[in-house]
């Protein structure tokens, strides 16, 4: 009777067609065992984007909600949500470089804006909380490099000029930037592209009266590593520089959604992601940086007293290849990371449709969440309020990488979970 019941519904094949945008569900009521996609803790849909498509993202502890926006011919690159479908520019209209300023040509060469008083292209976002020192501070990286259209269709990363490479501080107390750090062309390459970066303010551990950024440089290029940044001299080097631990994994094909997945940009044979180093964590002592290129399938670590170092050493970046940890491999490509208090660091993985975590305490990666929903996790934050955020922005469908035909569907999302034994944000290097 159950196999006649199976025929049954498989008649009505209707539901699986209208169905099959969704990862893994399975209305074939088969007497098979099935994966349904799902496992960890309850995913709230948090925020819908209706309007331009997310990158980065920040809450603060009063639950001010920023997002940034890789341009293009977008109107702005950094916002903030007004309500649960709407953002709008922050802190203002102005302070958003206009899509005609964006990017300017020299002997025939694309570069992006030089301007260094606004924001030309947006790729991450941080929050630290507030310290005796600084107001609570949104950290605004700005790449300086604007993907443009040319007139045939294709696609064009332009170069950064000195000035549009910037990492901004924001009070948000005032909605004013009162700090801006811009790189010499021998930190910041023309074809750098800095993906994301994490903090660490204590002076006794850092050798600097204001602390450290550490900086991740992906460039699709190929000349990744490091950028660290000493906050109270603005001065910054480079570490790493093209260690096979940052680099990318040539021709690598991810499966998403279930589809091997080659770029196919228009105007250019199909090629693959060249993305490098992408995703970046501190662990709560601040001894040690976990990090990851995008296509690859291992995770990485380096002491942070390595990245510190200055360059005025001659064996400092001998010293810093020496002491790279490879932790192994962890199940699939990662995107960007965050990590919470315990010492977690979580993962973003778009070919499972996951968020995992490397367990420092066995060394192990784990599993954390699962779900059809999670379509391109692309960015994550932890909140005071112990929930872990994640942008949800479909990208593997965006026109750049499917000959031009935008096949996203609106809206884009911020999916939220509640951290589990009470993991929350960390603070211990504020
Ligand atoms: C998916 O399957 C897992 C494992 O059997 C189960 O724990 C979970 O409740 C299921 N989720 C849904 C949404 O059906
Ligand atoms: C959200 O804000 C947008 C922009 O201000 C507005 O158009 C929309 O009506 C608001 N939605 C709700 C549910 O308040
Ligand atoms: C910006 O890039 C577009 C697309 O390639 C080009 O048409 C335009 O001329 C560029 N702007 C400047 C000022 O070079
Ligand atoms: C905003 O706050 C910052 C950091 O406290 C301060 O340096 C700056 O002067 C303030 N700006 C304005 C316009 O109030
Ligand atoms: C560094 O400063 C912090 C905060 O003042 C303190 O807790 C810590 O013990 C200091 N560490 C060292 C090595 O002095
Ligand atoms: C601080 O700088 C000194 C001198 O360069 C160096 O010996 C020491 O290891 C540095 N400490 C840290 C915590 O980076
Ligand atoms: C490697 O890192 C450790 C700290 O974890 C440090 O004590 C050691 O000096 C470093 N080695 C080199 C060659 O830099
Ligand atoms: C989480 O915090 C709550 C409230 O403080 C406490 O009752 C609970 O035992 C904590 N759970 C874990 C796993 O630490």
């Amino acid at each position: 009777m159950r196999f006649f019941d199976a025929v049954v519904a498989l008649g009505a094949a209707g539901l699986v067609s209208a169905q099959s945008s969704v990862t893994f569900q399975d209305s074939s009521q088969t007497i098979l065992r099935t994966d349904n996609g799902t496992y960890g803790p309850a995913l709230e849909e948090y925020h819908y984007y209706y309007d331009q498509w997310p990158i980065g993202l920040a809450i603060s502890s009063t639950g001010r909600f920023f997002v940034s926006y890789t341009r293009g011919t977008y109107a702005y690159t950094l916002g903030e949500t007004v309500n649960k479908t709407a953002e709008r520019p922050y802190p203002s209209a102005e302070v958003n470089l206009p899509v005609s300023a964006l990017n300017t040509t020299f002997n025939g060469i694309p570069f992006g804006s030089a301007s260094s008083d606004s924001f030309i292209s947006v790729q991450a976002l941080y929050i630290t909380p507030e310290t005796s020192t600084r107001p609570e501070t949104l950290w605004v990286l700005d790449t300086g490099r604007p993907t443009v259209q040319n007139a045939d269709g294709s696609y064009t990363n332009v170069y950064a000029q000195p000035g549009g490479p910037k990492l901004c501080a924001i009070s948000l107390t005032n909605d004013t930037v009162y700090r801006t750090y811009t790189f010499p062309p021998s930190v910041h390459y023309p074809d750098s592209s800095m993906n994301d970066m994490r903090f660490d303010f204590r002076p006794n551990a850092t050798n600097s009266t204001a602390g450290v950024a550490y900086i991740v440089d992906s460039s699709n290029e190929g000349r990744t590593g490091f950028i660290i940044l000493d906050l109270a001299s603005g001065n910054s080097w480079r570490r790493l520089e093209q260690d096979p631990s940052t680099l990318r994994v040539q021709n690598d094909v991810p499966s998403y959604q279930g589809h091997p997945f080659y770029q196919r940009s228009p105007g250019m044979p199909i090629t693959h992601l060249t993305e490098g180093l992408d995703g970046i964590q501190i662990s709560p002592d601040g001894s040690r940086i976990y990090y990851s290129a995008l296509t690859t399938d291992y995770l990485y670590s380096i002491p942070t007293a390595n990245l510190r170092a200055p360059p005025t050493d001659p064996s400092v970046e001998l010293n810093a290849h020496a002491n790279v940890s490879s932790h192994g491999q962890r199940g699939g490509n990662a995107n960007g990371f965050e990590g919470d208090n315990l010492g977690r660091i979580y993962q973003l993985m778009p070919e499972q449709n996951a968020i995992y975590y490397y367990d420092p305490t066995d060394g192990q990666t784990k599993g954390m969440v699962r779900d059809p929903r999670i379509i391109w996790p692309d960015g994550a934050t932890i909140g005071q309020d112990g929930y872990l955020y994640i942008n949800i922005n479909q990208l593997p469908y965006q026109p750049m990488w499917n000959n031009g035909m935008d096949l996203r569907v609106h809206p884009g999302a911020v999916l939220r979970f509640r951290i589990p034994n009470n993991g929350t944000k960390i603070t211990s290097l504020y």
